[in-house]
């Protein structure tokens, strides 16, 4: 059962549109690389997405940086390759040099596709929820999420991570008969992912679409907002009161009509969006997520703060979560975390 009371959960105030005052702070990939803790657990696995199936290791990874930092929410720790793993078309990292899978390029690619197995498969990551569930702090929010369809599609078409897209454009321009087949099927994968996660203990989703920002308007429209809503109206629906934010990564001006055409309750925004714009345009829609650039965090510092205080000054008066603009990057000086943190607690 949902519990409708209202939360003490600053993170979860603040999608529900409650002023919080200092406002909620966590990170993307606030648990990595950049944490030697981190570091120490993943030399325990042979591969990176034995450490997502692996329940006591992933729930232990995800509260490190809660230990270090107290930030107001964690994410599970996961991937969103999972979601094609499940499906049956295998994934695997390869030291440095990312993900790589199959490419499904062809209808009869797309058939050795299965829901079968799905949620047995994934048995692994919601066994991580619910001991997280358990074990986070009583002020934490536990979020979990799922890539959105189309850049899960984008790993799964090319096979690997993309710098153009190419393959993927390809499908989606000159098959969209085809190319819609995989995204219903991501749709439904990932609903059903996402409300298993919901039912182990998950508190609020994250939707990452990385790489929405490289579809011009049309296709936009076709392939990020339309899976985005009918997810979003699915998990409405099925499971009322969990909050949903969206992250269509570089999508520009197109953000607006994301948030108009998806109804999520947060968007997370990402380093190059003009917070003026965003407060004036989106903020009394949704509330605001983001955006200091990750490499601020790298740099440390008077110019860290600088930044920080600017956020804080231009998105801090409406409904606002703190966190960088992208994920945090390996070769971050974590004392530099420890610095942010305390900057954005000093606000009140
Ligand atoms: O703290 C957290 O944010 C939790 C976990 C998390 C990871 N990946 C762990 C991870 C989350 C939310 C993700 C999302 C994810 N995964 C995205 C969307 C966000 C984004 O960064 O744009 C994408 C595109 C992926 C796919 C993916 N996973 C790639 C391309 C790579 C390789 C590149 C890299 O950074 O190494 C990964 C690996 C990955 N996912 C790592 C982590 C901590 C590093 C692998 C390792 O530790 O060996």
């Amino acid at each position: 059962m949902t519990d409708l009371r209202p939360s003490t959960k600053s993170f979860l105030r603040a999608l529900n549109r409650e002023p919080v005052s200092p406002p909620p702070c966590w990170l993307m990939r606030q648990a990595g690389r950049y944490l030697p803790e981190y570091r120490a657990v993943r030399a325990s696995v042979s591969g990176f997405l034995e450490l997502c199936y692996s329940p006591e290791k992933a729930a232990e990874v995800t509260l490190q940086p809660l230990r270090r930092y107290g930030f107001d929410a964690a994410i599970l720790f996961s991937d969103i390759l999972v979601v094609p793993d499940g499906l049956g078309q295998a994934v695997t990292f390869r030291e440095g040099e990312g993900p790589s899978l199959k490419p499904i390029r062809t209808s009869k690619d797309l058939d050795a596709l299965s829901l079968d197995a799905f949620q047995d498969r994934l048995q692994p990551v919601f066994q991580t929820v619910e001991r997280l569930h358990r074990d986070i702090p009583p002020s934490t929010a536990l979020i979990g999420f799922a890539g959105a369809p189309w850049t899960v599609a984008t790993y799964m078409v090319e096979g690997s991570g993309s710098k153009d897209f190419v393959q993927t454009k390809i499908m989606a321009y000159e098959r969209p008969d085809l190319f819609q087949r995989l995204i219903d099927l991501l749709v439904q994968a990932t609903g059903d992912y996402l409300i298993k996660q919901i039912d182990h203990g998950a508190e609020a989703i994250q939707l990452f679409d990385s790489w929405a920002g490289v579809l011009p308007e049309d296709q936009f429209a076709k392939w990020v907002i339309e899976p985005t809503r009918h997810l979003v109206e699915r998990l409405r629906s099925s499971r009322p009161g969990i909050p949903i934010i969206g992250f269509p990564r570089g999508a520009g001006a197109l953000y607006q009509q994301f948030v108009d055409g998806t109804g999520i309750d947060g968007v997370s925004l990402d380093t190059s969006i003009p917070l003026d714009w965003a407060v004036k345009t989106l903020q009394s829609k949704t509330t605001l997520q983001g955006n200091l650039d990750p490499v601020m965090v790298v740099a440390g510092g008077q110019a860290l703060d600088a930044a920080v205080d600017r956020i804080l000054r231009i998105c801090g008066n409406g409904p606002f979560i703190f966190n960088l603009g992208h994920g945090i990057l390996p070769n971050t000086p974590p004392e530099n975390v420890a610095r942010l943190v305390e900057r954005v607690r000093r606000r009140s």
